[in-house]
């Protein structure tokens, strides 16, 4: 089974680290809301992190299906409020960034958990290591430049 199959990930297959999402303060874009949201998508990314590498929990993926819901849900409300806040300023750059949450939205709605077991334990480290770093990556190159337009 393939639990994503869109094009962004293929390309940047093996891309990512699969490491805890760590806040500092190169993460601060300063608009406070936007910081803020940033954090809990920290937040949610690292309740997957613990619980992948949790040994203690012996059937994860259950609750791993309902983190990647939420991860979804609220990646899509943070995006528009960026969206919205990026209009309100005119920022020039707002096709780009658009374009970029909608391609990393297909991406997140692209991954199938059906049947997801033990067995793709290393497939969900690979498939959460692309996450963080494409959520990091986006942060530190795209939504800093909208406070410094
Ligand atoms: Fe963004």
């Amino acid at each position: 089974m393939i639990l994503i199959n869109h094009n962004l990930y293929k390309k940047n297959f093996g891309w990512g680290q699969f490491n805890m999402l760590v806040w500092n303060e190169n993460c601060i874009i300063g608009i406070d809301l936007i910081d803020a949201q940033h954090k809990h998508l920290f937040e949610i990314c690292n309740q997957a992190y613990t619980l992948l590498k949790s040994d203690l929990k012996i059937d994860k993926y259950n609750d791993i299906t309902l983190i990647i819901e939420d991860l979804r849900n609220y990646t899509k409300f943070h995006f528009k409020s960026e969206e919205d806040y990026m209009l309100s300023i005119n920022y020039p750059g707002y096709e780009d960034q658009k374009k970029e949450h909608n391609d990393f939205v297909k991406e997140l709605d692209s991954i199938n958990l059906t049947n997801i077991d033990k067995d793709h334990q290393n497939q969900l480290e690979d498939l959460f290591g692309f996450i963080f770093t494409w959520i990091l990556d986006h942060i530190l190159k795209e939504d800093k430049l909208i406070m410094s337009s």
